[in-house]
């Protein structure tokens, strides 16, 4: 397995829309082993979600894992929200953005449809943190950052903290 680099706000290849997955795809030697080098790049991070798009793959899925042990992986491929219900607010944060946490309001419960890595099809309907987790990820297959909910100014304002984070870190 490999260490993916990941993409940083505002690169603008994380504005990319990503493209449907043919289900043919997911189950060959090198589909797999993105995944699996998804995942080791999101453990490493640490995070608990990480689209292809952030590792300039612009095709819609992604990884996720929002538990304690970091042993309950899930995959998540063309994934489309067919219900949702309620709001929540939960501060995020994005290994695009690292250091920047931020409120976001989203739906509290919502039901997805989608294919499993071994191409299976699923649906899930669930709430609280893995909910939020992906809304935010879905969000990325659409070019889409959490830093957009925020004001121009905030947005600005983190630009230039990562800039200055760069700089530092150079
Ligand atoms: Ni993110």
């Amino acid at each position: 397995m490999a260490l993916l680099p990941i993409l940083e706000f505002p690169d603008p290849r994380l504005r990319t829309k990503a493209a449907t997955v043919e289900a043919a795809q997911v189950t060959t030697p090198e589909f797999q082993k993105l995944l699996d080098d998804m995942f080791e790049t999101m453990y490493d991070a640490p995070g608990i979600g990480l689209t292809a798009s952030q590792v300039d793959q612009h095709l819609r899925f992604m990884v996720i894992d929002v538990s304690e042990g970091k042993d309950a992986p899930m995959v998540f491929i063309n994934p489309e929200i067919t219900a949702r219900d309620g709001d929540q607010g939960l501060q995020e944060g994005c290994l695009s953005v690292p250091g920047i946490f931020a409120d976001v309001t989203r739906s509290n419960r919502i039901t997805v449809r989608y294919l499993d890595r071994d191409a299976r099809e699923q649906e899930l309907t669930t709430d609280s943190l893995l909910a939020v987790c992906i809304q935010h990820e879905m969000d990325h297959l659409e070019g889409k950052l959490f830093v957009d909910y925020l004001s121009p100014l905030k947005r600005e304002m983190v630009r230039k903290k990562l800039s200055k984070q760069r700089k530092h870190a150079a």
